[in-house]
């Protein structure tokens, strides 16, 4: 079993370039209600190490590229993201890390909600015991 859920988003690409489209209720399957994006980021500096109760995200790799590990408490996966047309669904109850950024790597983020850091499990034994 895969914990990947990949997105198809709209792309639309013509000799002027490329463009990609991502809806709410088509390509997305929430309402959006956060978007944050990451860049600048080391290719030694890990980030993410938590999973949400209740929030839903799909991240995109807009530019360059980065590895994605979900883990459900049973199955870890890691998953290279690189394709700009393609959304990794990251669901709540999943716990996140991303890393092995390249230096050129803008990492997109669609949520469901708006921040909230009691929404936030950070604590891996927490983590362990919710999906055991
Ligand atoms: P965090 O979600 O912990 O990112 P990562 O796990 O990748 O390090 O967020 C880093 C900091 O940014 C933290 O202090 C909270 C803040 N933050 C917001 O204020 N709003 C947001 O929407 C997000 C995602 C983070």
């Amino acid at each position: 079993m895969t914990l990947a859920k990949w997105i198809d988003l709209k792309a639309v690409s013509d000799p002027r370039g490329l463009l990609v489209v991502a809806e709410a209720g088509r390509q997305i399957p929430f309402d959006i209600r956060r978007v944050y994006f990451m860049r600048d980021l080391k290719v030694d500096e890990p980030r993410g190490f938590h999973a949400h109760k209740a929030l839903e995200q799909v991240a995109v790799c807009v530019a360059g590229s980065c590895s994605i590990i979900l883990d459900d408490g049973t199955t870890r996966e890691e998953l290279r993201c690189e394709d700009p047309t393609k959304g990794l669904y990251v669901g709540p109850t999943i716990w996140h890390e991303m890393q092995d950024f390249s230096p050129d790597c803008v990492l997109l983020m669609f949520a469901s909600a708006e921040y909230d850091e009691a929404d936030y499990i950070r604590d891996m034994s927490e983590f362990k015991e919710r999906t055991s």
